[in-house]
């Protein structure tokens, strides 16, 4: 297995551009299989997370084609409607491909998803929007079961903002028979991304980025050619490593809107930041200043940026409060945090973080994907030699990541 050996300590400086939003990706890849032809979907990283995404698409028959950063998706005409088990575990976002083969093909057999552990993650929410869209729906040893002779519209309401249920939904309902209505549908960009690339399928749209969606059936979809946007949470992560390692880095290739909750905190922290068009510049001026956290749906904090941020608050002039709303099980990079020298303890859903005023390097374990990250992050910010396990957790999710930071004088390497 991978491993990273950071020799931390060192300010970070230069540029480092942003690759394609990994929740993006593993959304609008499967999307492409509701169309008649072929869809050609640029910005796409290259990621652990996409691979196995293509090979998805591959077992159930679609051919795919990747060059650059483009790939083409043809769907089939005559598909097998039962991923692998083996592929559909690597990856939570596999249950995509439940709404996208009830929505074409009207029947799918798809296994819980995986991912990562981040405490109970049901899809309970995804199922009941298959039902009230006329599927019949089965869960047994593990296997979901959807089947419907047509699609119906239907209102459909959720009691959590939930991305994934939310996009499932669009999916399955753009080639339903009349109207369908989210309400408190999630507003992340990646949702309006998604709803995006259907339109330009053909699909009928409005309201995403809101917390209303309407989707008005058609009668079938056409490929396209669609640009991903930018990941924020790749953008975070880098943002915030210059700010741990009192650093000066522009960050480009983003989309600034989207980084508004992160670049606050920033702010809050004492860092200086500069946006300019498609980059952020962020300076680190000394150690950064206690702030408290809530992650929330978006426009709130992101959970998937909370890890690293709280790696930056480890060594905050005084204490910070880090509130975790979205996941049960998301402080998994604190343990390692603490053989760094860190003084955080949790309390049921809250991180009390006493701000320390280094790390110092230790061989530490990945456990999940952001974790991981913050643990790079930890690492590029101690005194001394981090030593990172399981870093396939990273691959899953990061492009040439250790190459990217190389590039703005971090000393990592891959073992
Ligand atoms: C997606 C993102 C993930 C991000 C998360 C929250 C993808 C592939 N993954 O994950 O990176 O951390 O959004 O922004 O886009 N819930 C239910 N029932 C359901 C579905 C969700 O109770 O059927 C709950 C979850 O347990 C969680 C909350 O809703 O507490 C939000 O989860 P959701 O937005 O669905 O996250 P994911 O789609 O799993």
């Amino acid at each position: 297995m991978p491993k990273l050996a950071i020799s931390g300590g060192r300010p970070l400086r230069g540029e480092v551009r942003v690759s394609g939003r990994k929740n993006s990706a593993v959304a609008i890849l499967p999307a492409a299989m509701l169309a008649g032809g072929a869809s050609t979907i640029e910005n796409i990283p290259a990621i652990d997370d996409v691979a196995v995404y293509l090979e998805i698409l591959e077992a159930v028959g679609a051919q795919t084609r990747i060059a650059g950063g483009v790939v083409t998706v043809t769907p089939p005409t005559d598909p097998r409607l039962t991923p692998p088990y083996d592929l559909v575990k690597r990856m939570r976002a596999s249950y995509y491909m439940l709404g996208v083969l009830l929505g074409r093909y009207g029947e799918a057999e798809v296994a819980l998803p995986g991912g990562c552990d981040l405490g109970p993650r049901p899809i309970d929410l995804h199922l009941k929007a298959f039902r009230a869209l006329g599927a019949e729906v089965t869960l047994e040893h593990g296997i979901v079961r959807v089947r419907a002779t047509k699609l119906q519209g239907a209102s459909i309401y959720f009691d959590t903002v939930s991305v994934g249920a939310t996009i499932n939904t669009m999916l399955a309902a753009c080639l339903a028979d009349g109207v369908t209505t989210i309400e408190n549908a999630a507003k992340e960009p990646h949702v309006v991304d998604c709803a995006n690339f259907l339109n330009a399928c053909g699909a009928r749209i409005q309201g995403a980025g809101t917390d209303v969606i309407k989707i008005r059936g058609v009668k079938e979809l056409s490929g396209t050619n669609y640009a991903i946007i930018p990941d924020d949470i790749e953008a975070a992560t880098f943002m915030i490593a210059a700010a741990a390692t009192g650093g000066d880095v522009v960050v480009s290739n983003l989309i600034p809107k989207h980084l508004d909750p992160v670049s606050a905190k920033l702010v809050e922290a004492g860092c200086e930041l500069q946006e300019n068009g498609d980059h952020i510049r962020v300076i680190g001026r000394g150690r950064p200043k206690a702030v408290n956290i809530k992650t929330l749906p978006y426009p709130g904090f992101p959970t998937d940026a909370q890890p690293v941020m709280t790696t930056l608050l480890a060594t905050a002039e005084g204490t910070s409060f880090v509130t975790e709303t979205i996941f049960e099980n998301r402080f998994r990079a604190v343990e390692e945090l603490q053989r760094m020298g860190a003084n955080i303890r949790v309390e049921g859903r809250t991180a009390i973080i006493e701000g320390v005023e280094r790390l110092t390097g230790a061989p530490v374990v990945a456990r999940d994907l952001r974790a991981g990250t913050a643990l790079v992050v930890a690492g590029l910010a101690a005194e001394g030699e981090t030593e990172i396990s399981g870093i396939e957790h990273v691959d899953r999710g990061y492009e040439r990541m250790a190459e990217k930071l190389s590039g703005l004088g971090a000393a990592v390497r891959r073992l």
